[in-house]
């Protein structure tokens, strides 16, 4: 799918149809609502006093035009009270509209954004819009060899403006959503992919087509490389599996050669069964998506070589499955980890943190200005704040201050807890440096604390996504399944990078 920009109005030729968003009880007509619905006779108007449309969120009605335009639909869509409409808001409007037109077997549609939203720039609009419309209309399919009620797909959107100044703003911020809002679709399908199309080869390779894809270099270890160095903790967790584990690094310098790199870290654990502490069966298919992390990695690093931002940017993902083979890691082993400190495994579930350590080790050579890890880490991070927030814990108040910004930007809502020191007593261990759990209490917490280990002196950030990552209801522009969380709060946080060590 294409979204055009145009100079012109909704009036001017066919789109198949145009998308009117109205407020509730909004009875004064602006702007383009305004002019189709007096080329259409008052047809908006009669619509809002019949009351069969009170412009509710989201709610809709369709409008046919009989040839008073030439466009032959009209989809109004509810924008809720004028004090609570916000950029989610409007992200979530266009995608439901976009929804509704393809399951009416509609190829096109056109929008203008000149509707009354003083407080949203135009520019933040016209990404909002054209994110909302792509990212509601993903869909993930080649696995369906029939289907034919999702055969549609809509070829063309236009954002018409009728004045040049306006659709400057509008077009190049259309193509930095497509550009980002592409990189989800990649983070949504490797993580959609099941476990025997993704292994941690395959996720490897395809890293290696998207640093072919350009600006972007590439090193991957292998298990050899990885034991020369001596990340044993990652090593730990690969040896219950027969699929050979991968370290993807990969490198974008678009900053100044001695500015610090921003080094981002994503779980690549391709399936999780726990290991030798094996999870219960119920959900485990869930499991192929422990390495959503390692996916908003990827698809991090594609949308920031494509947009070519001014940083320099490192991402990192240790990618291997934790299965419970014949040589499996057990529950009472000890590992060494890269950074010397050695760790007591009592649950080979708790993997997640296993690899990372090694992960955030080797992000010391480097010399990061800061470190941020994004993982599919803790079950606690969803009883903590349940499915659609990301647990955020880091050392560095103006990085967590940075991060927080990108995700109230974005809408990936991030809430931080807190890095108490004292639950550092909970992850003490009687024979090694710590072990690789705490006690139930305050899961999220602890694997932070047993991160933090990792992270030396380095402004350091953790992302736990256990919630966000896969969703089992929809949301209004993330269909069921893989959300792609972080992506676009990474993007957004590198795009408005000034946190520390610069
Ligand atoms: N990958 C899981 C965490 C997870 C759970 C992600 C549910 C998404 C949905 C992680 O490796 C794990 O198993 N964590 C354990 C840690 C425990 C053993 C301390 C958990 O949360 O139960
Ligand atoms: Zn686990
Ligand atoms: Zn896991």
């Amino acid at each position: 799918m294409k979204i055009h920009t145009e100079r012109g109005t909704l009036l001017d030729r066919d789109f198949q149809a145009v998308v009117l968003p109205l407020y509730e009880k909004d009875t004064e007509l602006a702007g383009s609502a305004r002019a189709v619905d007096s080329a259409c006779g008052g047809a908006i108007g009669t619509l809002l006093a019949s009351g069969d449309f009170t412009g509710k969120l989201f709610d809709m009605a369709l409008l046919y035009t009989g040839g008073s335009i030439p466009s032959s639909r009209i989809l109004v869509v509810g924008m809720g009270k004028r004090e609570e409409f916000d950029v989610e808001k409007l992200r979530g409007l266009f995608s439901k509209a976009a929804q509704k037109i393809r399951g009416l077997h509609i190829t096109a549609f056109a929008l203008a954004l000149d509707g009354d939203t003083p407080d949203i720039p135009l520019d933040r609009k016209a990404m909002a819009a054209a994110e909302g419309i792509i990212l509601g209309l993903y869909r993930f399919t080649p696995f369906k060899t029939a289907d034919t009620d999702n055969d549609t797909e809509i070829e063309s959107v236009t954002i018409v403006a009728d004045d040049a100044a306006s659709l400057d703003v509008i077009t190049p911020a259309v193509a930095e959503a497509e550009i980002i809002a592409d990189a989800v679709y990649l983070a949504r399908d490797l993580v959609s992919n099941p476990y025997n199309e993704m292994t941690p080869t395959i996720l490897a390779e395809r890293a290696e087509e998207v640093a072919a894809g350009g600006n972007l270099d590439i090193e991957v270890l292998d298990w050899d490389a990885m034991e020369k160095l001596g990340m044993n903790t990652l090593l730990g967790v690969a040896r219950g599996s027969k699929a050979p584990p991968r370290f993807i690094v990969m490198q974008y310098r678009g900053g100044a050669p001695e500015e610090k790199p921003v080094v981002l870290i994503g779980k690549g654990i391709t399936f999780d069964s726990g290991g030798i502490s094996i999870k219960p069966s119920a959900k485990m298919e869930d499991m192929k998506s422990d390495m959503s992390g390692g996916a908003a990695v990827i698809a991090t690093m594609k949308a920031v070589a494509a947009l070519k931002l001014p940083r320099n940017v490192v991402g990192i993902v240790p990618a291997t499955e934790n299965l419970p083979g014949g040589n499996a890691m057990k529950p009472g082993d000890i590992l060494k980890s890269l950074s010397g400190q050695t760790v007591e495994v009592i649950n080979t579930d708790a993997e997640g943190r296993l690899v990372l350590a090694d992960a955030i080790t080797y992000a010391h050579r480097f010399e990061p200005a800061a470190i941020i890890d994004i993982a599919t880490l803790t079950g606690a991070c969803i009883i903590a704040l349940g499915d659609n927030v990301i647990g955020m814990l880091g050392t560095d108040e103006a990085l967590n201050r940075a991060v927080k910004d990108a995700s109230e930007a974005t809408g990936e809502q991030a809430w931080e807890l807190p890095l108490w020191h004292e639950y550092e007593d909970l992850i003490k261990s009687d024979a090694a440096d710590m072990k690789n759990v705490g006690n139930r209490a305050a899961g999220t917490i602890t694997a932070a604390l047993f991160l933090k280990k990792f992270a030396g002196d380095y402004p350091w950030c953790h992302l736990d996504i256990a919630g966000p990552a896969l969703l089992d209801k929809e949301k209004p522009y993330i269909p069921k399944g893989a959300s792609g969380v972080g992506v676009r709060l990474f993007v957004q946080l590198l795009k408005e990078w000034n946190a520390p060590g610069q």
